[in-house]
């Protein structure tokens, strides 16, 4: 997957969770807008208030003489008991504020699952951006300096002709002699510095960390065995094209490595260097 992919896959996911989030808020708006009881039956409307909060508060019975009614009093008769006594029993109805309820449970339930939501939804966009945010100095991902040209080039290619990596861990990539005919694919881009160049030390068939086999003068795969000249050409094994690459450059004499992007090649038609030039050192492909 390629970072433009996982950079396309983050954003879906937090739009997802964004119109996830925004949905849950505007629906407990609605909820909020509508009346307490509405979508309640008048019969469960009088037994809910009759039971909540209320205060009871039973008025002694009067036998003889009828009580007058009061507004907001409800009235229930009983049965009489007895032949000449009535009973009456009357409840007063107190209604209670949403201030002086207080917090009930089903919003408090509701405010702790938004609340962890909103909490998972910053964690991962502080991971997010932790992880794409581009690296503004030093390491893998920005310009990183291999060493002065001079040194860099002594390095490479040694006394008697052979090659000999020159690899730099914090640019992943392994400096080598460029190859003698540059593809017309990299037109425009900057891949070869002072008859060098540099490759991703990962192998493109699923990723292994390439080893350098001095006595094949070669890359060797010990994972599933791909084999690659000097130049990064793909010459045996499993993997779909040539060693990738990044751009170089000489700065006030340096070598600089542009991690920044990594450039891919398709298999070489035909290799530019002999290869194997000895022994290999994983075995044969
Ligand atoms: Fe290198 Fe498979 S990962 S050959």
């Amino acid at each position: 997957m390629s970072f433009t992919d996982a950079v396309l896959i983050g954003v879906a996911i937090f739009a997802i969770l964004g119109a996830i989030g925004a949905f849950t808020i505007a629906y407990r708006r609605s909820e909020k807008a509508k009346p307490a009881d509405s979508g309640l039956s008048a019969e469960t409307l009088s037994a809910d208030r009759s039971m909540e909060g209320v205060r009871v508060e039973p008025i002694p019975t009067v036998t003889e003489e009828p009580v007058e009614e009061e507004p907001e009093v409800v009235e229930e008769e009983l049965e009489p008991v007895g032949s000449a006594v009535a009973v009456v029993e009357t409840q007063r109805v107190v209604e209670v504020t949403v201030e002086e309820g207080g917090v009930s449970r089903r919003q408090f339930f509701n405010r702790a699952i938004a609340g962890t939501f909103f909490a998972f939804l910053g964690m991962q966009g502080v991971y997010y951006l932790a992880f794409f945010w581009p690296k503004l100095s030093g390491g893998f991902g920005t310009d990183v300096d291999a060493g002065a040209v001079g040194d860099v080039q002594g390095s490479v290619i040694s006394a008697d002709g052979s090659v000999v990596p020159l690899f730099v861990p914090e640019a992943k990539a392994y400096v080598v002699p460029a190859p003698p005919n540059e593809s017309d694919q990299f037109e425009g881009r900057s891949v070869q510095a002072a008859g060098l160049q540099a490759l991703f030390q990962r192998c493109v068939h699923l990723g292994c960390r390439v080893p350098w086999c001095g006595p094949s003068q070669g890359f060797e795969c010990p994972c599933h065995g791909s084999k690659y000249s000097y130049l990064g050409e793909y010459f045996a094994g499993p993997a779909p094209r040539n060693l990738d690459r990044f751009q170089v450059e000489v700065r006030n004499g340096r070598f600089i490595i542009v991690t920044g992007s990594v450039l891919e090649t398709p298999r070489a038609p035909s290799l530019s260097v002999n290869y194997p030039q000895g022994p290999s050192c994983i075995g044969a492909a």
